[in-house]
């Protein structure tokens, strides 16, 4: 009988496509999927290391697998990711039930060594080289860039895909784990990246998002001394027929030049959209995370955007509660936010880190309820900003890939051949709107009637495709395919509705 495999994944999205190509690969060693752990002959947690939350659901996550492994010892579980590649020692001492600890670069090993805890009985590590263990070159090479065929099952959607294009990084912010879990920023040469969009847009693919920690920093120089930056990049992927939307994330502010700007104004298939962090309003702040900009040059950074790509949507990410953050340094973030008119930002709470410089040499001195205070309070800014920014987009047409229904729609399970889908704006939006289930994957126009400090709601106005009729089909819900939400982008459970009511 097949071999049956489980896994969980927290993080970001590069853990999201890990995930995919982890299973991806097992699949095609013969493995099937299991709905649960209790079905699963491999369980797998793919882990983040970024916040301690994150780091402590996976410990109760494995925890709850110990009645399990107690009444099938056979059943394989593995620690893949961030948190296996930093904390080896400790996941062997606090879950010695684990047979299976991979790094983020060592991923493309995962069925070869769960055979081998099989057959053997013995937990199996790969890890990568540690960044002071050996000199940068053999570093690199202990980090494998694994983006191996992909498979268009194991996505939320068929039609949307992150790609790789650069692993690592080498900014080394003093808060964060992810140049040692990750490894140092080493950049995938166009032409495979261009072959993997190609085989993506075969299967159907029609949106891609280019992923890498520093995406922007993103150069891949070859012998002869040729270079391929960014914008070189999305204009080569912008020739590829049959790709709709090209997106790119995370943005490092001090890398984002004119050449790229250009390219996103000039390039129609680029979403005119940018995620980049700004973490903090506050000049000590920034210079104690070394973020290697001030507050005036990021405040530059962002006219810039505004400037050369007219209509961009930007977002940001803040951390509240840094070390040695007071109360005038945080209210200089939340005039930045004020200022910075952001889509939305994402916004947390300093989580200490052990081994990052901030721990070793600052003090986490600001109390969790403080810490807390500040994060609802620049939540409240962004959100009067984010309701605005929605309110001016009541009026508009707007073209959404269709990403599929809606949360709700999923939830009240509706199958009149109406449904609420949800899909997103080219400046990255969420809309919400009713339709026939055959939209999903499409490209539709929406005017937008409504909206919401998190959503846009319209109606359809057309199809996008020429001489198709509008009308809702019924009996359309059979033959559409019942695509989950996906992760982030289903509306918030709680929100005020702003605007005209839906029709
Ligand atoms: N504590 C809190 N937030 C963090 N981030 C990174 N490291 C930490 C940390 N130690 C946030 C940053 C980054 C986002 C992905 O996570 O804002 O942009
Ligand atoms: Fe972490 Fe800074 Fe690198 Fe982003 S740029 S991954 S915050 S070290």
């Amino acid at each position: 009988m097949a071999k049956k495999v489980y896994i969980e994944t927290v993080g970001c999205q590069m853990n999201v496509l890990d995930s995919e190509l982890v299973i991806g690969a097992l699949r095609r060693d013969g493995y099937e999927i299991a709905a649960e752990a209790a079905d699963a002959d491999l369980v797998l947690f793919n882990t983040c290391s970024v916040r301690e939350h994150a780091e402590e659901k996976v410990y109760s996550a494995l925890g709850r697998v110990i009645p399990l492994k107690r009444k099938r010892p056979e059943t394989i579980v593995g620690v893949l990711g961030c948190m296996a590649q930093k904390d080896q020692e400790l996941i062997r001492k606090r879950a010695p039930h684990v047979d299976l600890v991979i790094g983020t670069g060592q991923l493309a090993r995962v069925s070869e060594l769960a055979a081998r805890a099989r057959e053997t009985r013995q937990p199996q590590y790969a890890l990568s080289l540690g960044r002071a263990e050996a000199g940068r070159h053999e570093v690199e090479a202990s980090f494998v860039s694994f983006d191996p065929i992909r498979d268009a099952s194991m996505r939320p959607t068929p039609f949307q895909a992150f790609v790789r294009v650069q692993i690592g990084c080498d900014k080394f912010c003093t808060y964060c784990v992810v140049p040692s879990t990750r490894g140092p920023e080493q950049s995938r040469p166009p032409e495979h990246i261009l072959a993997e969009v190609r085989q993506l847009v075969q299967q159907g693919c029609k949106e891609v998002t280019l992923i890498g920690q520093t995406v922007n920093s993103y150069e891949f120089e070859r012998g002869d001394g040729r270079r391929t930056r960014l914008s070189d990049l999305l204009s080569q992927m912008h020739d590829v027929a049959g790709l709709e939307r090209i997106k790119f994330v995370t943005n490092f502010p001090k890398d984002m030049t004119d050449d790229l700007l250009d390219a996103v104004r000039d390039l129609p298939k680029v979403m005119k959209y940018l995620h980049v962090p700004a973490q903090s309003g506050c000049d000590d702040v920034l210079k104690r995370m070394k973020r290697l900009y001030s507050v005036a040059e990021y405040r530059e950074m962002l006219d810039r955007c505004r400037q050369r790509v007219p209509g961009v949507a930007i977002s940001s990410d803040f951390i509240v509660g840094f070390c040695g953050e007071s109360e005038a340094s945080f209210a200089k973030t939340i005039d930045l936010v004020r200022d910075a008119k952001f889509k939305n930002s994402f916004i947390f709470k300093y989580s200490e880190r052990p081994g990052t410089k901030a721990s070793e040499k600052f003090t986490d001195d600001i109390p969790d309820e403080v810490k807390k205070r500040r994060n609802n309070d620049l939540l409240a800014v962004q959100n009067a900003n984010s309701m605005a920014d929605h309110r001016a987009q009541i009026g508009k047409t707007v073209e959404v890939l269709v990403e599929g229904p809606s949360k709700r729609a999923l939830a009240s399970g509706n199958s009149n051949g109406i449904v609420q889908f949800t899909g997103r704006a080219m400046t990255d939006h969420i809309v919400v709107f009713d339709g026939a289930e055959r939209l999903a994957g499409r490209t539709v126009e929406v005017h937008i009637d409504d909206a919401s400090a998190f959503t846009l709601y319209g109606r359809v106005v057309t199809t996008g495709f020429a001489n198709e009729p509008v009308a809702v089909r019924l009996g359309d819900a059979d033959e559409a395919p019942a695509y989950p939400a996906p992760l982030d982008h289903a509306p918030p459970r709680e929100e005020k509705r702003i605007g005209l009511p839906l029709a």
